[in-house]
């Protein structure tokens, strides 16, 4: 199979570990004098040293996201105190779409997954889990290859996390005679925490390669209600 370039695969390693948190809560390096002018973007929020449920931000351009943001910005989308991102500073940040600014740089970013999913679990957490601290690490890049996404099995291995949970999203859109070919794909991945949640349906924008943003907040929704699906079955996760 021979991926086409700007096929908006949406892969989530929406990741939770409690451990990887820890793993990345370490002390950033000393930053460059260069990186100043970010960090006064981006202050670093109250919660930086808190331990984190982490999510892992993976795929291409519909997981960096795509959709316009309207003003004002819907409330799922908007900043929580309780949802951090990791800057390309390597500094834990408030998170404010679009997320991948820093890290899909060649295209203008807009409006993902990821806050509609950090509104959903706090929602669920309610007053009950205030201890509960979202950090994203945004690593999606649009028009990357699939071919360079290696897929569930090197993910676990280059994190040292074997059971890691990954919550894909099925393939919505594509260019050229591959999609179905790469739904199948996604669909017969028989391996222990993967999950998938499908976006095929989701009302897509008019280059008919992403998701509106009314689709991205379904979605984000979806992969909320997937992951504490899974939380609430699994005895052992934290
Ligand atoms: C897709 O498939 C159709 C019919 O099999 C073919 O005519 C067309 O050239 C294909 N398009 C691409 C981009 O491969
Ligand atoms: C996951 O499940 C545990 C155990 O039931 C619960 O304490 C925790 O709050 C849940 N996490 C989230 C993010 O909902």
């Amino acid at each position: 199979m021979k991926p086409a370039a700007r096929r908006p695969l949406l892969l989530c390693a929406l990741a939770a570990a409690a451990a990887l948190s820890f793993l990345l809560v370490a002390p950033p390096p000393p930053l460059a004098a260069h990186l100043s002018s970010l960090l006064l973007a981006f202050p670093a929020s109250p919660y930086a040293g808190r331990p984190k449920l982490l999510f892992l931000l993976a795929g291409q351009s519909n997981m960096a996201g795509r959709g316009l943001a309207p003003h004002p910005l819907p409330a799922p989308f908007r900043p929580h105190p309780r949802v951090l991102r990791l800057a390309a500073s390597r500094r834990w940040v408030v998170a404010a779409p679009p997320l991948h600014a820093d890290i899909d740089t060649h295209k203008v970013c807009g409006l993902g997954p990821a806050m509609p999913f950090a509104h959903r679990l706090l929602e669920d957490a309610g007053s009950g889990e205030s201890s509960l601290v979202l950090g994203f690490v945004p690593a999606a890049v649009g028009g990357t290859r699939i071919w360079m996404w290696r897929l569930v099995n090197d993910f676990r291995a280059d994190l040292g996390i074997p059971d890691l949970l990954v919550i894909q999203v099925g393939l919505a859109s594509g260019e050229g005679n591959y999609t179905d070919i790469v739904r199948e794909g996604q669909k017969n991945i028989k391996l222990p925490n993967v999950i998938l949640v499908d976006a095929i349906g989701l009302p897509l924008q008019d280059d008919q390669l992403h998701l509106s943003t009314e689709a991205q907040l379904w979605l984000g929704d979806m992969l909320g209600q997937a992951y504490l699906k899974f939380n609430s079955s699994t005895d052992s996760r934290q």
